[in-house]
Formats: structure tokens, sequence, C-alpha cells
């Protein structure tokens, strides 16, 4: 009885996904979330560029073992997957070396800051057989996903019109203080989670207009605040403003899909169906497709600050079951093209 008890841990503990963090400010949110389901995945290593960053944030995180040498933390076989949480100009060069490792990667988003470094890094998953997923974590927000189905299923006919905003105050420091590093401003950082949301759940993009000023943060070198125009390949039209200058505290990212037999919002994260005959509620439309139910009880118990939780254990279900992740790689390459395509219309070639 014992020696079988003790041959399901071994199986139980040969199955747990082996993680190594990269980065230590917003890998925190990896952490937390691995922390939430150890029986999945357990964080064997976390590397950092400073000494003592590494080393605080294992004693903080119980993490048995630190480095500042990421080429070393790749050969170890012990590590199955590593979690990118680094500036962005690093996206390329350290999924392509994890990947020729043998490592599944979760890279923070956007994928990288040219076409090219993120075809190189498709074709790298590809050679290698491993899984790469960017972490377009507000694909795990249960409005979105609402959204997505409700467009998907017909509910609201053909969408024709779709707004979206993110305005909050964010003081852009370090990398996102270099234009070069960041691959931009405001649009390339938080914006890039929108472009894909809206590729998502409206279509492919296929044209671009929009402005772009300074207003709060003139130490940084782009926008902190844009205005964009979106044609999508649908025949569908958008507009998403976005601004890190907000004077106020309450951050404001509502969305909106307009469409030939109804209209969506999505506020605080929770979704709302209308025609011109009435209202509905997650929990009324659940009432009436089946599909709906079936999202509610996917993100019962879960707000959208969960969703880097939900993405990570995403990740982690798809290295244990080799599966491809929701989010594919392609889908992120979509997001940057056009984030990419925003950048050149407000005329920041080049940064
Ligand atoms: N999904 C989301 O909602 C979300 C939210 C926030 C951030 N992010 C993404 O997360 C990533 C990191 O953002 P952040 O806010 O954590 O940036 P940050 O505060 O600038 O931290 C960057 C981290 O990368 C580490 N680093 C830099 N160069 C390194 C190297 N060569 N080797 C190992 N570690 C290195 C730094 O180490 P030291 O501290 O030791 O210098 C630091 O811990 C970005 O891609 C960002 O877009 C995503």
């Amino acid at each position: 009885m014992l020696c079988a008890v003790v041959l399901l841990r071994l199986e139980f503990n040969m199955q747990r996904v082996r993680v190594a963090l990269i980065g230590t400010q917003f890998a925190a949110q990896h952490a937390a979330a691995l922390s939430k389901f150890p029986e999945k995945a357990q964080v064997v290593a976390v590397c950092s560029r400073t000494e003592a960053h590494a080393r605080a944030f294992a004693e903080k995180w119980n993490v048995a073992s630190w480095t500042t040498d990421y080429d070393a933390l790749l050969r170890r076989e012990d590590v199955d997957a590593v979690h990118l949480c680094v500036p962005h100009d690093l996206h390329a060069p350290m999924t392509i070396a994890a990947l020729h490792a043998g490592k599944h990667v979760l890279c923070e988003k956007p994928i990288a800051l040219t076409i090219e470094d993120a075809d190189a890094m498709l074709a790298a998953a590809k050679s290698a057989g491993k899984i790469l997923m960017v972490n377009h974590n507000q694909r795990f927000v249960e409005g979105h996903v609402m959204a997505r189905e409700c467009v998907q299923r017909g509910l609201i006919g053909a969408p024709f019109l779709a707004t979206a905003a993110f305005h909050m105050f964010h003081l852009p420091q370090g990398f996102r203080a270099d234009a070069q590093r960041n691959g931009g401003g405001v649009v390339m950082d938080s914006g890039v989670h929108w472009l894909d949301l809206l590729n998502w759940i409206v279509g492919e993009v296929a044209s671009v207009q929009a402005v772009g000023g300074r207003f709060a943060h003139h130490h940084i070198t782009a926008e902190d605040t844009a205005v964009i125009t979106l044609q999508f390949k649908n025949g569908a039209l958008g507009q998403f403003t976005i601004t890190w200058a907000m004077n106020g505290k309450t951050m404001f990212e509502p969305l909106k899909v307009l469409g030939t037999h109804g209209t969506l919002r999505v506020e605080n994260d929770r979704l709302t169906f209308e025609t011109r005959e009435g209202k509905l509620s997650p929990a009324e439309l659940a009432e009436r497709e089946p599909w709906a139910r079936e999202v509610l009880q996917r993100f019962e118990g879960f707000t959208g600050r969960d969703s880097v939780r939900l993405s990570v254990e995403h990740f982690i279900d798809c290295v244990q079951s080799r599966q491809q992740p929701l989010i594919t790689p392609e889908e992120a390459r979509e997001a940057l093209r056009v984030a990419l395509r925003v950048n050149e219309a407000m005329g920041l070639r080049g940064v």
C-alpha cells in the first residue's frame, strides 16, 4: 500500500511542469498564479539581471534556486518551461534561445518588436516542437470570452462598429521610458492587449489610421496617448483610444461591439447583450444559451483581476497535455503587426 502511494507520488511529481521565471517584477504575478495550482507546476528557478533581485524573489516565493545567468539556466535539465517577464527587446532572443534549448515558453506581450523577430520565434517553436504562448491575458476575462462567443455564434449578426478604450495613469519607467526597448509607447505596451482582443472578437484588421501625442510623460520619446481608427477585413469599423496620462484614479476600459442584430458591452469585465427589445445580463443569457452557461461556469469565482492566473494555468495545462494554447503565436504576431501599423501611422517609424 505504502509502495503504491510512493509510486503515485512519483508519477504525480514527474507530471508537474518545472518552471523557471525570468525577471522579478511582473514575474511576481506569475509566481502568485503558479502558487494556486501546485499540483500542476512548480517554480524550480528564478533568473534576474540583478543578483539581489533574484535572491530576494527566490526567498519571497520559496524558489529553490536563483541565478543571473540565463544561458546557464537554459542548460538545466530540470527546467521544462520558462516564463519570460523581461523588457520587450529581450522577448525574441530569449524565446528563441529557450526553444532551441528544448524549453516551452510563456512570453509576455508583445510577442516581439519586429515581424522578422516574431517569425523567427514561430519558426523556432515549430522546429523545436515546443509550445510558445504569448501572455495576452485579456483573453481570460469573462466578458471578453462572452463577447467573442456572441460574435462567433452570430448573436449580434454582422459586427459593424467596435469601440474600446483603455485610460489610466501610468508612469513609464525603466525600459518603458526607452522607446527603442519598449517598441514605442503606450500602444506597444498596454495597447497591444486591446489590438489582440479586437482582432479576436471582431476580426482581422485591414487598415489603420492613428494619431498620438505626449501629454503627461515628456521624458519618453513616444506617445502616452493615442486615438486609433480601424477598418476590419469583414468591413466593420473600429475606434480605440488609449492613454497613460489620465488625471484620475479609476481605470476606464470599456469595450462595445455593435452588430446588425444586437449590441455587446463589456464593462467591469462583464457582458451585457442588448437589442431594441431589451437587455440580457450574462445570467439571463446563460438561461437561454447552453454555451453561455458553460462560459459562466468556467469563470465562476473569478474576476478580471484573475486573468493572469487563468492564462498561466492554461499554459501549464497545454504543456502537460501537449495541446496548442488558445492564444496562438500567429495571433500574437497579428497583434504586433497592427501595433506596428499604428506606430507607423503616428509617425513613429524607427523607434
Ligand atoms: N500581461 C500583463 O498584463 C502585463 C503587465 C505588466 C507587464 N507585462 C509584461 O511583463 C514584462 C516585464 O515587465 P515588468 O513590468 O516586469 O518590467 P520591469 O519592471 O522593467 O522588469 C523587468 C525585469 O526583467 C529583468 N531583466 C532584465 N534584463 C534581464 C536579463 N538579461 N536577464 C534576466 N532578467 C532580466 C529585470 O531584472 P532586474 O530586476 O534584476 O533588473 C526585471 O526583473 C514585459 O514584457 C511587460 O510587457 C505584462
